[in-house]
């Protein structure tokens, strides 16, 4: 399973990749808001100093939603470097862009993804990756991982290639839901990656080892 972090935090970003278990970053305009980046330059740059930090794929969200907006907003991402996934959104021009791009070789990531039936089609269109929203479906008293389930289901049924990145991740239960579901990659909060580690029988152990420890007069 992949470890992706949703920010576009460059520290947060660089306290995952210095943990060692991070394979790339998403992001989305909202993340790019919060972070205070704005103008197309400060934009691009943004992308270029988190490509810099991880090695992995870093997606990278298109604003236009009409077919050639999206295909000219992508095709600029794609060559801004080669770690660039171009983000699209599930909608009718999105998912004939999503082919274009397939076609020439440059990888999506199909976003806001809520029911098997988009799932599916993001995959006919060949994109690399699609994007359940597992949190935002939770927050509205419907279950996200029957969705994940649905998902894995049907692209092994035809062997589809397209990756199930698990997004809208919030904490660690959908993280390991996620895993033993066969999600191909998640992407959530640094506290969803962090939080993996913690245990207090881990705590309590360790405390007792270092005490005893303290007879060996190392
Ligand atoms: O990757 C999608 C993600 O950013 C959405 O997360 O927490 O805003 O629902 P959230």
């Amino acid at each position: 399973m992949k470890f992706f972090i949703d920010t576009a935090n460059l520290d947060q970003i660089k306290e995952a990749q210095d943990l060692g278990v991070l394979d790339g970053v998403t992001t989305n305009p909202s993340l790019m808001a919060k972070e205070g980046i704005t103008g197309k330059d400060n934009i691009l740059q943004h992308y270029l100093d988190i490509c810099e930090i991880v090695d992995g794929d870093v997606s990278a969200e298109v604003v236009a939603t009409d077919f050639d907006g999206i295909v000219r907003e992508g095709e600029e991402l794609a060559k801004l470097h080669k770690q660039i996934i171009v983000k699209v959104p599930m909608i009718k021009e999105g998912v004939k862009a999503i082919k274009y791009f397939s076609d020439k070789g440059i990888k999506t990531n199909c976003t806001l993804v809520f029911s098997a039936g988009q799932a599916l089609l993001a995959a006919k269109a060949g994109a690399t990756y699609v994007s359940p929203f597992l949190g935002r479906l939770d927050d509205i008293s419907t279950d996200g991982l029957d969705l994940i389930a649905d998902i894995r289901l049907i692209y092994d049924n035809y062997g589809f290639e397209t990756e199930i990145l698990a997004a809208s991740i919030r904490h660690t239960m959908h993280v390991i839901n996620c895993a033993k579901l066969g999600a191909d990659v998640m992407t959530g909060p640094l506290s969803s990656i962090d939080g993996l580690l913690k245990h207090p029988l881990t705590d309590s152990g360790l405390a007792k080892f270092l005490e005893d420890a303290k007879s060996f007069n190392v």
